[in-house]
């Protein structure tokens, strides 16, 4: 089985936070291919201590006891979250701090980035971080390990775009990149590998109304759950995006792309490409420019693989099948 670490920012079951971290995690600790190591938890989506909480209880719906959830940086490298959760907190319903005293499921005391560091070097070329938060716990286990870069064997990230741009927390940036550019930016010059699958891909799979009703109807009270959950995330992003045709009937499953593509590589197609992030302009901070080589200019050498395409069926198959429509696992 292949080792992976997931750094993430988790909302799942939370009023108005992204659902989709947490299929994303579900999709890989029931895949029989992934030996899921631990999940690292970033600010992002939810503060820090929620997504903690958001970890433990979702391990803890999953039947896993003895999964690590290590909490990691709890603000960006150097923006004002403050900024960024204002345009949240402008839509209605979106949710609150957590009470700590609910939290159940396994944790663990060493901080995130060390962690991460420590398991590379104990599997040095074999482990597979796929980060579908902001970039901010890889790129401080960066600058305080010279040597983890190379040890992990992949960075998978949830960022930017290489088609187009990337639209949803502001017109040019995807969540996670606009989130802490300078992370990004930190992990994309580490000289580690890196695939990219950008919101260009995953705003092509959607998790539908209709697939929520089959999940309701399901026997394994997992995805019973996460019916109710995506009816719920449904009617937040409604209220959130207006003028988006999708949310009238869907949510997008941005990062379970991620994990598919990872068990399933033939799901996307690929290129390489020279992969920045803007960190200056106000116009156009957390834009990713992904230069595949396609212009009159010469690209400066590839760093990326990234997602062009997406077998968007092959990707729902193998998701639904996994999540949304089995019967829950014998104990
Ligand atoms: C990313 O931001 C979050 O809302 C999603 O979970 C995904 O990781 C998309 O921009
Ligand atoms: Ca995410």
């Amino acid at each position: 089985r292949r080792k992976v670490i997931i750094d993430t920012d988790p909302g799942l079951g939370e009023p108005g936070s992204d659902i989709d971290d947490g299929l994303a995690i579900a999709l890989a600790i029931r895949a029989p291919e992934l030996e899921v190591l631990g999940l690292t938890i970033v600010n992002g989506n939810v503060t820090l201590s929620t997504g903690v909480h958001v970890a433990r209880n979702l391990v803890d719906r999953l039947g896993v006891t003895d999964l690590p959830v290590l909490a990691g940086a709890d603000a960006p490298l150097t923006r004002d979250m403050a900024s960024v959760r204002a345009l949240f907190d402008a839509v209605p319903g979106h949710g609150g701090p957590r009470d700590p005293g609910e939290l159940r499921g396994p944790t663990a005391e060493s901080d995130a980035a060390d962690w991460m560091i420590e398991q590379a070097e104990r599997y040095p070329g074999e482990i597979t971080v796929l980060a579908i938060g902001p970039m901010t716990n890889l790129a401080v286990a960066i600058r305080r390990s010279p040597a983890f870069a190379a040890n992990v064997r992949e960075f998978v990230l949830m960022a930017g775009s290489a088609t187009t741009y990337a639209q949803n927390i502001t017109v040019v940036g995807d969540f996670n990149a606009y989130v802490d550019p300078e992370a990004l930016d930190v992990v994309l010059r580490s000289g580690g590998r890196i695939t990219m699958v950008g919101l260009d891909q995953t705003s092509r799979v959607l998790l539908t109304r209709d697939d929520a009703d089959q999940m309701l109807a399901s026997v394994d009270p997992f995805s019973k759950w996460v019916g109710e959950c995506t009816h719920a995330w449904i009617d937040y992003l409604a209220r959130a995006f207006p003028k988006r045709a999708e949310h009238e009937f869907g949510c997008f499953l941005h990062d379970p792309l991620v994990i598919a593509a990872h068990l399933d590589p033939g799901i996307c197609q690929w290129d390489t490409a020279h992969v920045e992030v803007e960190l200056i302009s106000d116009l156009a901070r957390g834009l990713v420019v992904a230069d595949r080589g396609l212009s009159l200019t010469v690209p400066a050498p590839s760093n990326a693989t990234v997602a062009v395409d997406t077998d968007v069926d092959a990707f729902r198959r193998l998701f639904l099948d996994r999540i949304a429509l089995t019967p829950a696992p014998d104990p």
